[in-house]
């Protein structure tokens, strides 16, 4: 067996890395074997390594992570399995999470509907047919309060997929959590936070870039000081890819808005190895099966080179790029739904062999409603039936060394590369994002695709092929449209029984720093501690930043 000459040193650190992490997630199984006994190695490695094996793609939990960020991966942890919830009021949405935690659930992730994620309150004009609709309805602390209702917050992490208004959530959980006698220091979960991709893809933007990226950091400095288990921001290229993104561009995109994070954050005067470890990442994943695979691969090894090499981060915490993925609602369609399952499966499958972190599958009706309950259960089970009974957990990053997926993950790294390349001579991220230029390149990467399927080039089973004549007569989930009243009502109770004075105090406060340089964020869990409500505190923001009417 001929290794490059360091190889043996480096697998004996490895072997250390395995030894060490062990200790606290101890390997799930003694040995583990294929239904036939068949042994299985923790890892397979070349016969003979070159240099090129050591640099590119190396060992798992050691640089650049290529084959993961784990020394064990899941041999040790599944990924968690954190199903996007959200719908009508918060009680409604804890018992969704309840039944979710009960059949097997390891994480929480919450949707929120229209008016919170752009800072209306329910009974805002704006806020009128949305309420509940495709989340759930959070005004102020009360809804959050009933959101966690029995679920202990230092026993379970919790991703919140909200932007613009990141800070007044983050607050409110936090404020939850100290209710509940859980120290902020023990919260674990994530903040999306991620305004570059709603100018560019989602929408749910409200204030300009520049003072976005200031909330944003100022959640950096507060969860660095207070929050040090908290995820920072979950910097997405979901919504870009389901925009209509190639996976190249998605891979690219993403990683140039991270490295303008990165950038916000050094400038607002953060020390990289301070804040980088708690930066995570969310992308989807498609049909293609391999090149979604290869695509993770890519994009763990551009960030770890970025991190380590550009901004000579020294942390290895720092280098490592953690991800959520959502499998491509885009994907689905309202044909024949059960043929989601299948597509959700392949898709799932491509991001464990990709090393996600984290998991969101899909449901059969989501190209028609939110999941009912029973929809939800069977993606749950996709996870579990692909962690539990298929082997692909039982060792780690199988698919490399393959000589398709080996050069796949080559070439997005490369042809991403040069995506980013290109933003930096536009002056990097928020130039690009102001220019337009990533919103055309996606423009066209959808225009095309959609090209491809109206020609049949590419076949759609069921949409374009395969059709059949079908009524679609599914038992859908219908948000109670006497919710809308039902939210206000508590709404207005809520601001009925607080104290008026220390909420107009903690709002005043607020407008005071957000026209200073100083963090907002203590101010604004002051101000939801007194029960001001999202709109609120969105509104004193709006007077000091100014609303942005897109690109
Ligand atoms: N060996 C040793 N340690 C291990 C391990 C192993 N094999 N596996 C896990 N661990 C450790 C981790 O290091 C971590 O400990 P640490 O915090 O002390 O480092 C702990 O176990 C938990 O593991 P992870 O951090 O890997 O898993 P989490 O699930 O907690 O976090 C994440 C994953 C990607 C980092 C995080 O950011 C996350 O959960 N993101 C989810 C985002 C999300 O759900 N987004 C949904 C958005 S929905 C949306 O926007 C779409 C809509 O608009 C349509």
């Amino acid at each position: 067996m001929t290794h490059s000459s360091n190889y043996d040193e480096i697998r004996k650190n490895w072997e250390k890395d395995v030894e060490k992490a062990t200790r606290r997630f101890p390997e799930r199984k003694e040995t583990f074997t294929t239904s036939s006994e068949l042994f299985i190695e923790r890892l397979y490695t070349p016969n003979q390594t070159d240099e090129n094996y050591i640099e590119e793609i190396g060992f798992p939990g050691q640089f650049p992570y290529t084959r993961g960020i784990q020394p064990t991966m899941y041999r040790s942890r599944y990924w968690t399995m954190r199903q996007y919830a959200g719908f009508g009021s918060a009680e409604e949405t804890n018992k969704r999470f309840r039944y979710l935690l009960k059949q097997g659930q390891t994480g929480l992730s919450v949707a929120f509907d229209l008016p919170t994620q752009i800072g209306y309150d329910s009974d805002d004009p704006m806020a009128e047919g949305e309420v509940g609709k495709v989340g759930v309805a959070i005004d102020s602390l009360k809804d959050m309060e009933q959101l966690f209702d029995h679920i202990p917050l230092d026993q379970v992490s919790t991703s919140m997929t909200i932007n613009a208004p990141a800070s007044i959530l983050l607050a409110m959980y936090i404020a939850v959590g100290e209710k509940q006698g859980v120290a902020p220091e023990k919260l674990t979960g994530t903040i999306q936070n991620d305004i570059l991709k709603e100018y560019i893809a989602r929408g749910t933007y409200i204030y300009p870039p520049k003072p976005s990226m200031r909330l944003i950091t100022d959640i950096f400095a507060y969860c660095q000081e207070n929050l040090p288990k908290f995820n920072t921001i979950s910097i997405s290229g979901y919504h870009i890819r389901e925009a209509g993104s190639t996976a190249v561009q998605e891979v690219a995109f993403t990683i140039a808005n991270g490295m303008a994070y990165v950038d916000a954050a050094l400038e607002a005067g953060l020390e990289v190895d301070q804040f980088a470890p708690r930066l995570a990442f969310f992308f989807n994943a498609h049909n293609q099966f391999f090149e979604e695979a290869a695509k993770f691969r890519a994009a763990r090894r551009m960030w770890a080179k970025i991190m380590k090499d550009h901004y000579q981060a020294e942390n290895p915490k720092s280098w490592k790029l953690r991800f959520h993925t959502q499998t491509g609602g885009s994907t689905l369609t309202a044909q024949q739904p059960d043929n989601n399952i299948v597509r959700v499966t392949l898709q799932a499958l491509a991001a464990v062999m990709g090393g996600t972190q984290s998991l969101h599958t899909n449901s059969r009706d989501e190209a028609l409603a939110l999941p009912t309950e029973d929809s939800a259960r069977i993606a749950l089970r996709t996870q579990q039936i692909i962690a539990n009974e298929s082997g692909v957990a039982d060792t780690i990053d199988p698919l490399a060394g393959s000589y398709y997926v080996e050069s796949l993950t080559d070439q997005i790294e490369k042809e991403a590369n040069q995506y980013i390349e290109r933003i930096k001579e536009l002056g990097g991220a928020v130039q690009a994002v102001e220019d337009g230029y990533m919103q055309r390149e996606i423009h066209k990467a959808a225009y095309d695709a959609q090209k491809r399927i109206e020609s049949k080039e590419d076949i759609i089973v069921g949409l374009n092929e395969y059709q059949l004549e079908e009524e679609i007569n599914e038992d859908l989930l219908r948000v109670d449209e006497e919710l809308e009243k039902s939210q206000i009502e508590q709404t207005n109770n809520v601001r009925a029984a607080r104290d008026q004075n220390k909420v107009d105090q903690s709002l005043l406060r607020l407008k005071q720093t957000a026209s200073g340089s100083e963090n907002v964020m203590p101010y604004i869990v002051d101000a939801v501690k007194v029960y001001a409500t999202v709109g609120e505190i969105a509104n004193v923001l709006r007077d000091e930043f100014g609303e942005y009417t897109g690109m």
